[in-house]
């Protein structure tokens, strides 16, 4: 449990700092957030969020209303300062050349708290970065005048999975990896007041690179079946079959292929490893290469269809696209393989009827409801294994299954 006297200033109100802001909050801190959109930060204080994530309204509602969250567009003197800031990547000029990481806003967030770091203080770093990044925020502080002899600075990497981020945020295990020896130990101690998990100390660069390893050993994972399943699309074999059979082998457990990678952080952060490391790195860049090139190729499996349709029946088919999220169960379309796929195809002239139960309305593509569009639909493309599809009748329809639904 938290100490009601001490006060924590969490920086960025995004998908990880509004839960991890709220979840202090319920858990005994005085909080207070800092964004910079406004809107954002007008919606928290009135005990409201934007964010598409179970609980999390409840969490930052309960905390507002007890008066432990405030949030305003500029940081305030806390004990602890967490910076949840994003890290994109900046795309690459050169087709050839990977796409480099974006760290400017953790030096902007690093720069705007400095003012009110005093001697005793904690930072912390959540966002995902490349090795290197703990101490480069270390160094902003002491330029801008703090005396960072005097504090603790730590990297403490987050690991949760969208939609299950309030229960995540407490079991989950962490890694806290300080600047030096006292900062893992006093940051470790604050970590294990509010999480269930164990916190395991360490150091900076090594916590660094422990959050990039571990998205892009799910990445160089799942590119494998993705790869599998082109290999076996050209050689008429069904992956899903191919894969349960070879998973009977004790020591083998390949994963199931999609319609690509997408989200903000497994089709983003292996890339912090190739930028840093372009020569060694080779596996890790062919995984990001195979994994993103699934969605052209599904989308090309897709008009193949069509065209095969057209010819049989002398008239262009009507595609139900199911699913645009970036994964099942979710609403969030960041980066999602599945929408680039429907933006493709309309693109190019097809009758498409997009379907997506998470998500109310979206302004750039038309959704139809889950039955009209299967109702019309000649070709059915199911792109995410969504639970809504789980029942579905699809017998008299052509179905292109890139999920695995109708095998589960
Ligand atoms: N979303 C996830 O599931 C997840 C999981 C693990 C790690 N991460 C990492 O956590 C970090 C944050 O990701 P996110 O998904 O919460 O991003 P997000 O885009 O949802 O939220 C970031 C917030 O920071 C605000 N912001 C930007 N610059 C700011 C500044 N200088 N001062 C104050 N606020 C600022 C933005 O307005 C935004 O509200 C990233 O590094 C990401 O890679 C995310």
């Amino acid at each position: 449990m938290g100490d009601s006297s001490v006060n924590v200033c969490v920086v960025g109100l995004g998908y990880i700092g509004l839960p991890t802001a709220s979840l202090l909050a319920c858990s005994g801190y005085q909080v207070h957030g800092v964004d910079v959109d406004e809107l954002a930060v007008a919606n928290i204080n009135q005990g409201k969020i934007r964010i598409d994530e179970p609980d999390l309204d409840s969490f930052v509602w309960s905390a507002v209303n007890r008066g432990t969250l405030t949030a305003s567009t500029q940081p305030v003197l806390a004990d602890i300062f967490i910076l949840c800031v994003p890290t994109p990547f900046h795309g690459s000029e050169v087709a050839s050349e990977p796409p480099r990481p974006n760290i400017d806003y953790v030096l902007a967030a690093a720069t705007s708290i400095a003012p009110y770091v005093l001697p005793g203080n904690m930072v912390i770093l959540e966002s995902t970065s490349p090795v290197g990044t703990t101490h480069v925020v270390a160094k902003i502080l002491l330029e801008c005048g703090v005396d960072i002899e005097s504090i603790s600075v730590a990297y403490c990497p987050e690991r949760v999975l969208p939609g299950k981020i309030m229960t995540e945020l407490v079991q989950n295990d962490r890694i806290v990896g300080g600047i030096n020896a006292e900062s893992t130990v006093r940051i470790k101690a604050f970590y294990e007041t509010f999480i269930k998990g164990a916190v395991y100390g360490t150091d900076c660069k090594t916590a660094e690179m422990a959050k990039l390893v571990e998205n892009s050993y799910r990445d160089v994972n799942i590119a494998f079946a993705n790869e599998l399943s082109m290999i076996c699309a050209e050689s008429g074999i069904d992956v899903w079959n191919l894969i349960d059979l070879a998973n009977r082998h004790p020591r083998v457990k390949i994963l199931q292929p999609g319609a690509g990678v997408g989200g903000h952080c497994i089709a983003v952060d292996p890339w912090f490893i190739v930028d840093q490391s372009v020569a060694l790195a080779r596996l890790i860049r062919t995984a990001r290469e195979v994994n993103d090139s699934k969605p052209t190729w599904v989308a090309k499996q897709i008009q193949n269809e069509a065209a095969k349709f057209e010819a049989s029946y002398g008239r262009t088919p009507v595609v139900a696209c199911l699913g645009l999220t970036f994964k099942p169960d979710i609403g969030d379309l960041r980066e999602s393989p599945s929408w680039s796929i429907v933006e493709e195809l309309l693109e190019k002239g097809f009758d498409i009827r997009a379907v997506e139960p998470n998500v109310a309305a979206h302004p750039q593509i038309r959704l139809t409801p889950l039955l009209e569009a299967v109702a019309e639909a000649d070709i059915v493309a199911v792109l995410v294994r969504h639970k809504q599809f789980r029942e579905l009748n699809l017998s008299s329809k052509v179905v292109l299954d890139y999920c695995g639904l109708t095998r589960a």
